[in-house]
């Protein structure tokens, strides 16, 4: 495991933890409805976003199993979303990936391109196996993402949860660690320090 210098730097954009500074920022996109249309629970409140900034905080580096490191993530000097890596079971080596961007910076491939350095993270800095995204089947922005980052569709459950008073469908992607070309190739990389 190799915990890596902050802040990271990926072509455009530069990934580092949360801190106290952020809250208007994450609460820009965490407001609004049509951002948490598919994320569990419902547009938060400036309090809800302060427990969540706080539990973001206190997590720079997924020490252990349960662990979920968020970072906020910069486009020339403002922060424009988050992504977060999950350290799911340290036996099996196994992690999921999560993005959410302020809407005013949807379609430029941000969220790929954060997304592509947590995956980065959980491979080469945490040692992680294999690497899994999920997201309601409907979340088709959320999906594409997956697969421009090289994700295998594995799973397509219907009617396994109740999700806002519907049954829902969850889409389940994955990527093992031979499966992963690394960033330097990639329109995405290199990552640095
Ligand atoms: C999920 C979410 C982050 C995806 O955002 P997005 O802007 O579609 O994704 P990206 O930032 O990777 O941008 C990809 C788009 O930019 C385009 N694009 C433009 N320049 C690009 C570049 N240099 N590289 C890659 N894509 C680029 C792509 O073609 C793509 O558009 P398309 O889907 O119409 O083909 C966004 O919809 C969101 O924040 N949703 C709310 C929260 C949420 O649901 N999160 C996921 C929970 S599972």
């Amino acid at each position: 495991m190799i915990k890596p210098d902050y802040p990271i730097r990926t072509r455009r954009l530069t990934l580092r933890p949360f801190t106290l500074d952020d809250h208007a920022a994450l609460h820009s996109w965490q407001s609004r409805p049509d951002v948490v249309r598919y994320l569990y629970g419902e547009a938060r409140t400036p309090e809800e976003t302060s427990e969540r900034l706080a539990r973001g905080m206190a997590v720079t580096w997924p020490e252990k199993e349960g662990d979920h490191l968020a970072l906020a993530v910069e486009k020339d000097g403002e922060v424009i979303g988050e992504t977060v890596l999950k350290y799911l079971n340290e036996a099996h080596r196994q992690g999921e990936i999560g993005y959410t961007f302020h809407p005013d910076h949807h379609g430029n491939g941000y969220a790929t391109e954060a997304a592509a350095a947590m995956i980065e993270l959980g491979f080469a800095n945490l040692g992680l196996h294999r690497i899994v995204a999920s997201c309601d089947a409907f979340n088709e922005p959320s999906w594409r993402v997956m697969e421009r980052l090289g994700m295998r569709r594995e799973a397509h459950f219907k009617h396994n949860e109740i999700f806002k008073g519907a049954w829902g469908e969850e889409l389940i992607y994955a990527i093992l660690e031979d499966e992963w070309p690394g960033m330097a190739d990639t329109p995405w990389g290199p990552v640095g320090g």
